[in-house]
């Protein structure tokens, strides 16, 4: 009896050792050693060959490349949660499937989330610079000197009540904000009560009333520039938003000229319109201490992305075996 043949299974970034060497054992695995992007040239000839790509969110994975995979390519895995770097329409026109990596980046988000809220509002960024850029400096305790804004009774809307605002509602209660949501459907009952969320089927509404915006929905043709330059309009002058989804949810320039013009008292990004590059203007804002900028590390803890690692084995091996993967994307999404 001749031995299975293991899958060819491509990796475009380089993963972490113990998920690179289980993907070894279990696949005739390409990997990336030495981590650099690969050019959409390197992806077709990739999808050319392999059985299984393993992208992430730094592959731009469009219809035109995927118009270039040989029919070997059965399955795109992607190391992620968010899949708004496939076209996945265009995957399923092909027979590809797609999967991605869901739950296992929950907390670590919701806790990026919280940290940056935290950052802006107790001015973390800044109170360190004085430490660390000018030296010898620090002329001592003051009571008016750094002061920020308290967190506790505040008001947080969270935009996108998925698993992530979930999480994020739950450190929030637990940290004295009174929560309140927007999404598309309201979220079951019970949860509502245990986070004593209010549900605002208007996001205009929403907006106007709370203290803190927190972005946490996926980006989709739906959702991009959801906050657009007339809502951000809504927001109150003393409110801050915090934005750990994707870039392209808010009006990038927009939000950037309404913190110039003191409309919106603070941001916190951890995502980018234009990931990798970040607007100058931002970095000049972060630079007056208007916004916190951190270079998309919402789920980047070790534990984390061993587990998102290990969700993609899981998907590729279920395929493999004539199983439907557990976190197969479907097509058609708004
Ligand atoms: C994802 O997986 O979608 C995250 O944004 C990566 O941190």
């Amino acid at each position: 009896m001749t031995a299975k043949k293991k899958p060819r299974v491509y990796l475009t970034r380089k993963l972490p050792d113990a998920v690179e060497t289980r993907m070894r054992e279990l696949f005739d695995a390409e990997l990336n050693i030495d981590d650099a992007p690969r050019s959409p040239a390197e992806l077709a000839d990739a999808m050319a060959k392999v059985d299984v790509l393993v992208p992430s969110v730094t592959d731009r994975i469009d219809a035109a490349l995927i118009g270039k995979a040989g029919p070997q390519l059965k399955l795109i895995a992607s190391f992620s949660n968010g899949t708004d770097h496939i076209d996945v329409d265009a995957a399923a026109k092909k027979g590809i499937t797609v999967t991605n990596t869901p739950n296992v980046l929950t907390e670590d988000t919701a806790d990026m989330t919280m940290a940056l809220i935290f950052a802006v509002m107790r001015r973390l960024v800044e109170g360190s610079q004085v430490l660390m850029e000018r030296p010898g400096q620090w002329e001592g305790w003051s009571p008016t000197w750094m002061l920020g804004r308290r967190i506790g009774g505040k008001r947080i809307g969270i935009v996108g009540m998925g698993r992530i605002g979930t999480a994020v509602a739950r450190r929030a209660k637990a940290f004295g904000l009174a929560v309140h949501y927007h999404n598309r459907s309201r979220i079951n009952p019970a949860t509502e009560e245990e986070l004593e969320a209010t549900y605002w089927e208007s996001l205009d509404q929403m907006l106007a009333r709370v203290d803190i915006v927190s972005i946490n929905c996926p980006s989709t043709p739906a959702t991009f520039h959801l906050l657009s330059a007339r809502r951000l309009a809504l927001m109150q002058p003393s409110s801050i938003i915090v934005n750990t989804a994707r870039g392209d949810v808010i009006d990038e320039a927009a939000l950037i000229q309404l913190l110039r013009d003191g409309k919106i008292a603070g941001a916190g990004l951890d995502v980018f319109q234009n990931e990798p590059a970040v607007n100058p203007k931002l970095l000049k804002l972060a630079r007056d201490g208007r916004a916190v900028l951190f270079p998309h590390m919402g789920s980047a803890t070790l534990e984390g992305r061993v587990d998102m690692g290990d969700k993609v084995i899981i998907n590729i091996r279920a395929y493999f075996d004539g199983h439907r993967p557990p976190n197969r994307v479907l097509p058609g999404r708004d």
